[in-house]
């Protein structure tokens, strides 16, 4: 458990935010004044700090270095017109930074240590949260191991932090995405469904070869046979199909999206047929050649609701309908970011004001 929750607050001399443009932020590239951390160390989390966000000493023997045991979570804060931190679920990533958590082998992070650390951190760099349409406040908590020994063992000790990140869009285009069908993002058994830094690692260099080809990302298949649909490299991915809204079944080597929950109470709610299941490659590519098939898009944190323009396969485009055309996706991407935003009710008690 968390002692006590006093956080020693340092303060930055001088914030850095008049020297940002806030009608032009890029995705991840500009960090707020302020970050969190926290050390695990005899068993306890403790030394709860706000510090100036900058560079900090690390052991080179931090098996995080080494062996990637890191593990993440990436969620948004918006502004509603009254001036008020709306944070998006919050208490959903922190359950599965626990679930990540487990399966790397780290010491599960108290609630309490979650929220007062996010909310602490949120009020001191409130005016960092961009009001502009399509941006955001990107919060990225982690956790990794930060002990001293390069042996392979479960750690000891680790380090929780969060750092803030006002946001763009981070696909400003429809993207076009291939399906991968040698390379495999996680197996059955792996750590697939796991939030961890490695599954990332792992799949940029696949990425990169689909990029240079002029994709944007690759739609990962499964790794036995490559013949089920997966998800995207930054995001879920769902179809609308004869009118269904179809999105493969969460499994141990799919990331149980909280957009992509989202998205599927939204559908459930406004009666819309909705089947999570697998989908092969198969059906994708005949649906979409068949006309069945009418809209694609990834759902992710960071993505947003990210329309899906075109889907290459073994060497052929296959494009799909027109943008303007996707009744679901433009619905469901207006009636999340009106929630979020606090323009719009918010039935499920999704936001958290901090
Ligand atoms: C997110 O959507 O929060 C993610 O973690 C995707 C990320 C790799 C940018």
């Amino acid at each position: 458990m968390v002692e006590t929750m006093k956080i020693a607050t340092e303060r930055v001399k001088k914030s850095r935010i008049s020297e940002v443009d806030f009608s032009n932020i890029p995705f991840g590239k500009i960090y707020t004044d302020h970050m969190f951390m926290a050390d695990y160390k005899n068993g306890e989390w403790k030394n709860f700090r706000i510090m100036p966000y900058g560079y900090m000493p690390i052991s080179p023997a931090t098996p995080a270095l080494h062996y990637g045991q890191a593990i993440f979570e990436g969620m948004k804060a918006y502004k509603n017109p009254e001036g008020e931190a709306l944070v998006f679920r919050p208490l959903d990533n922190w359950k599965r930074l626990n679930i990540s958590g487990e399966r790397l082998c780290m010491p599960p992070l108290p609630e309490e240590l979650f929220m007062e650390s996010l909310s602490a951190l949120i009020d001191l760099d409130r005016a960092w949260i961009p009001d502009t349409a399509g941006a955001s406040l990107y919060i990225r908590p982690f956790i990794f191991s930060a002990d001293e020994y390069i042996g392979i063992k479960p750690s000891d000790d680790f380090t929780f932090m969060i750092i803030l990140c006002p946001v763009g869009s981070y696909y400003s285009t429809p993207v076009k995405v291939r399906i991968e069908t040698h390379y495999t993002r996680a197996a059955q058994g792996g750590t697939g469904y796991a939030k961890a830094g490695g599954n990332y690692a792992a799949a940029i260099y696949p990425a990169k070869l689909a990029q240079a080809k002029g994709y944007h990302q690759l739609l990962w298949t499964d790794g036995k046979n490559h013949e089920y649909i997966e998800e995207s490299g930054t995001m879920n991915v769902m179809f609308v199909i004869d009118g269904t809204l179809v999105t493969p079944a969460l499994s141990d080597s799919i990331l149980a999206g909280i957009t992509r929950d989202s998205v599927l109470q939204l559908a459930r709610k406004w009666g819309m047929k909705v089947e999570e299941r697998k989908i092969s490659v198969k059906e994708l590519i005949e649906g979409i050649e068949s006309g069945k098939v009418t809209e694609v898009f990834g759902a992710g944190t960071a993505a947003t609701i990210a329309h899906i323009e075109l889907i290459g396969y073994n060497d052929k485009d296959y494009y799909l309908p027109p943008v303007e055309q996707r009744t679901f996706s433009n619905k469901v991407y207006a009636e999340l970011e009106g929630i979020k935003r606090g323009q719009k009710p918010d039935p499920f008690g999704w936001i958290v004001k901090m």
